[in-house]
């Protein structure tokens, strides 16, 4: 593997990929602070830095476009040019709500194809905006950065068992299960779950690939999210079932009924071909990677449950 450095270091991408690379937080590597950037690269001389900092707070960002533009766009830029006058390899790590969010040719959600890279982007949200502004930015100062859009991304039961601050839809639910007898959960929105264990065992794939010669993304736009698609409702649900609840717990509500600051896309799904075509393996159907963890957690707690009624008898 090339040393790697991941910015972020304390979000959902860099404690997955912490392993295998240098992951500074914030006050180690700012990106809105260019002698920060500059000090990081100085001390850990990567080979290769991926950019998983990122503004995300999506609804935030509605009231505070330049403080995300700041971060998304004008930060990732510092990095692309810092990382290109020293000859760093960069991945710079997007989002699928660059696009508009409309079923593309007004299909059907359920069945309509993903979206290609090269198809016509125009956020609706702020977020989206300064994430699609910071991609062109990279690319513009660095045409040979690589940029990776992923989707609807999770750390989920992970967050739980390891006791990992902050907050994701999977563990939303989790936390949900347990605390609520029923959860309204928008069905009309349609994208592509991703696990981040399984999204940074891909890009470590990539980098060792590229290293070995046999793949080379510079220059390019890749989509790297979970196979399939889902609505949030059936996410939810599906949850619920690993964990051995009743799915019917979980019911179904519109975007109407469940009003945000930040419009949230209609359909978002992210086609793999870009990524299939550099001869890289998917990432698997998203029920697939959801599983292992959710019942993990499951058994672990029916354990310990059991372990605490033993104790009760003793
Ligand atoms: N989460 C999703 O559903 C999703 C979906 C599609 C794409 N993405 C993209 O995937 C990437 C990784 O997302 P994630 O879920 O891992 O995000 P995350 O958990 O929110 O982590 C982002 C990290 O960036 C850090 N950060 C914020 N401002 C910074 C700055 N000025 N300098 C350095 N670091 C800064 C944050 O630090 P603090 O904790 O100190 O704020 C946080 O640790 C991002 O590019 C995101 O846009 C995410």
């Amino acid at each position: 593997m090339p040393r790697l450095l991941v910015t972020g270091g304390r979000g959902q991408l860099g404690v997955a990929l912490s392993r295998y690379a240098d992951t500074p937080g914030r006050d180690d590597l700012d990106l809105t602070e260019p002698a920060s950037i500059a000090a990081a690269l100085e001390a850990y001389t990567p080979e290769v830095v991926i950019n998983a900092a990122a503004y995300t707070d999506v609804d935030g960002a509605e009231s505070d476009e330049a403080g995300a533009r700041a971060i998304n766009s004008d930060g990732a830029q510092s990095l692309a040019v810092a990382c290109r006058d020293r000859g760093i390899r960069l991945i710079h790590i997007s989002t699928d709500y660059v696009f508009s969010g409309e079923v593309p040719r007004g299909g059907d959600p359920a069945t309509a194809p993903g979206f290609e890279p090269h198809d016509p982007t125009g956020p609706t949200t702020a977020y989206g905006r300064t994430k699609l502004a910071g991609e062109r930015a990279v690319l513009t100062a660095y045409p040979e950065a690589t940029i990776i859009r992923t989707a609807w991304l999770y750390t989920g039961p992970w967050r739980v068992i390891l006791d990992q601050p902050g907050g994701d839809f999977v563990a939303t639910m989790i936390r949900l299960e347990s605390e609520r007898e029923t959860v309204n959960v928008v069905n009309d929105q349609w994208g592509s779950p991703t696990y981040v264990g399984s999204m940074a065992d891909q890009l470590l794939g990539l980098l060792s690939a590229e290293k070995a010669g046999s793949v080379d993304a510079r220059g390019r736009t890749l989509h790297l999210a979970g196979g399939g698609r889902a609505t949030w409702f059936e996410l939810a649900r599906a949850v619920f079932e690993f964990l051995g609840a009743d799915p019917e717990r979980v019911q179904p509500c519109t975007s109407e009924e469940f009003p945000r600051p930040a419009p949230r896309p209609e359909f978002s799904v992210l086609s793999d071909r870009s990524w299939r075509d550099l001869g890289l393996d998917p990432l698997g159907e998203w029920r697939e990677d959801l599983g292992p963890g959710l019942t993990y957690l499951a058994s672990s707690r029916n354990q310990s449950s059991r372990g605490s009624a033993r104790d009760r008898d003793a």
